[in-house]
């Protein structure tokens, strides 16, 4: 089947399905700042929907009709209840599925569904046909195995047997949960695997992977198709943005805009690559107001209090003198008027040019 998984660049990027933070709010910040290539949203109970619908769901499935391509991340170890999700996704507007089998979080081992999976490897295999019905692509996110990374050959190679579109593997066992680094050594073994079984299965590598820099030279040292990028955003939400290292400086610089580029726009690419290089305040403070009004403008339909904004707060407030203050301060916030009002207080007059951006503006 053509999709849009064959019109992506290579390699290309992902935003990783994310629990409680990749809903539409934050993948619009994500998108402002840096956008990657395709999107999933976060993990949504097929067994749930079916039995409570949009009330069980929580607005983890609400997206805009400008996000695309955009994955639906569906969990569940039901066939009838995936297939019945899946349907509704596409109806939804979503390019593709994603079947989680990789989640090593308890309520989804019990429910059979997330790492279970990989015990279950038959009825893993029904789910994909299951979501097959919606007449999206199906892609997979799983791990290496569920106690030993010995398991990967057989349950990757089983997975890359059921003809799917994109294989997302997040390089460690249920076990290792996120304890050890992620085994990136193993990615030239599993795209040879990927090579013999399924060549046109694309191969996603998933788990530490900081940056698209970092990315890029992983992709190019094995020859994988994409890369996803999940907690790396929560270091520096510019991480999808296109920079180079050069070789014989430390100097950062960007791609040369298109000859046809306006002026505007060709300054506007400089203020970008200072922000992805090292964000100033004022640009982590815009995306965290921007963050504030999105949040306020979906809170209702999310069902998410106030209090789950803070986690966020982190991210903006963050490598700048006085953060760890500004920090407390908003901790103790309890609207995100409140914030505006002591963002507003805090910036100072603007300091367009900082030590780094004044080593990328002389490249
Ligand atoms: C807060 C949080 C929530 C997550 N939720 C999901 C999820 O809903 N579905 C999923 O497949 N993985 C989920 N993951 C795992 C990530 O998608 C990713 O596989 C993992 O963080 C490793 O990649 P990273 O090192 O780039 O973060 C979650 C991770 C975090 C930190």
């Amino acid at each position: 089947m053509v999709s849009f998984w064959h019109t992506l660049p290579r390699p290309f990027f992902a935003l990783a399905p994310m629990e409680a933070v990749t809903d539409v709010v934050f993948r619009h910040v994500i998108a402002r700042a840096a956008a990657p290539d395709v999107s999933f949203s976060e993990f949504t109970n097929a067994t749930g929907w079916v039995h409570a619908g949009d009330r069980a769901t929580g607005g983890r499935l609400i997206k805009t009709e400008d996000e695309h391509p955009i994955v639906a991340q569906l969990w569940g170890s039901e066939p009838d209840a995936i297939r019945a999700l899946a349907i509704h996704c596409r109806e939804l507007g979503y390019d593709g599925i994603d079947l989680n089998m990789g989640c090593p979080d308890k309520s989804a081992i019990r429910a059979g569904g997330g790492a279970h999976m990989i015990r279950t490897p038959d009825l893993a295999y029904e789910c994909i046909t299951a979501a097959r019905f919606s007449g999206l692509p199906i892609s997979v996110k799983t791990r290496l195995g569920y106690t030993s990374i010995d398991e990967w050959p057989s349950w990757l190679g089983g997975l890359l047997a059921q003809d799917i579109a994109a294989l997302t593997v997040h390089l460690r066992t249920k076990k290792e949960m996120s304890k050890v680094p992620a085994h990136h050594e193993l990615i030239g073994d599993i795209k040879q695997l990927r090579d013999q079984i399924a060549p046109h299965t694309l191969l996603i590598a998933n788990g530490d992977i900081d940056n698209r820099a970092h990315g890029v030279q992983l992709a190019e040292q094995y020859s994988i198709d994409g890369i996803m990028i999940g907690r790396g955003v929560f270091r520096n939400p510019f991480a999808f943005r296109n920079i180079s290292r050069t070789a014989d400086t430390s100097d950062l610089s960007l791609e040369p805009p298109p000859a046809s580029t306006p002026s505007g726009v060709a300054s506007d690419s400089i203020a970008t690559v200072r922000a992805a290089a090292d964000p100033s305040r004022e640009h982590l403070f815009d995306l965290l107001n921007y963050h504030l009004d999105l949040y306020d403008q979906y809170g209702p339909q999310l069902h998410r209090p106030y209090e789950t904004l803070k986690r966020f707060y982190k991210i903006y407030i963050n490598g700048f003198e006085g953060a760890a203050a500004l920090r407390d301060r908003l901790m103790h916030t309890t609207c995100t008027a409140e914030v505006r009002s002591i963002l507003q207080d805090t910036r100072q007059p603007e300091r367009l040019v900082t030590t780094s951006a004044m080593k990328v503006s002389n490249f």
